[in-house]
């Protein structure tokens, strides 16, 4: 992708969420939702550099967001993203031996991708759904009451295309 490409997708981008957005504040992080989403899951360093040259925002402002938010990532990913809760009341409800079991189901450890590119495996804390604890998120999609077994379907039916409430 050469940089003239990246700057007309990333002014696109800008224009079609500032018309959309209602608050100020929203357009920012709304169109770095966006940028991840038309790549694949990451935000290319060149499509913040420009980003800050179209809108007159601070890089060290986009990174903030970038850094605080860990749904946003400038490195490669998969096309599924699995953020798996680290968090004490996942971790006590079974939630070590899901991690086990998703690491041996995937062949790869947290902060890597598989090497078809389908799958990235990322930790994550606290999800905000205690309640159905052992939890992990793919992409948008949350799933709760884990088990090992459980883990393993769902990345079998995510990989065979027959879970449609995931998008990639
Ligand atoms: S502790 Fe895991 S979702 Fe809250």
């Amino acid at each position: 992708m050469s940089r003239d490409e990246i700057r007309k997708t990333v002014e696109d981008i800008y224009v079609r969420v500032s018309n959309e957005s209602l608050e100020k504040g929203d357009v920012l992080l709304n169109t770095l939702h966006e940028i991840q989403d038309h790549y694949n899951n990451f935000i290319p360093v060149e499509a913040a550099e420009e980003l800050h040259d179209i809108t007159g925002v601070p890089l060290s402002k986009i990174y903030e967001v970038l850094s605080f938010y860990t749904m946003f990532s400038t490195e490669k990913r998969g096309q599924y993203v699995i953020r798996i809760c680290k968090s004490l009341p996942c971790h006590v409800d079974g939630g070590a031996e899901v991690v086990e079991a998703l690491k041996e189901k995937l062949g790869i450890d947290f902060g890597e991708t598989t090497e078809d590119g389908v799958f990235t495996l990322e930790q994550s804390s606290c999800l905000g759904l205690c309640g159905v604890s052992p939890v992990m998120m793919i992409n948008e999609e949350a799933y709760g009451n884990l088990t090992p077994e459980k883990v393993k379907t769902i990345i079998d039916d995510v990989k065979d295309g027959k879970r449609s409430d995931v998008n990639a």
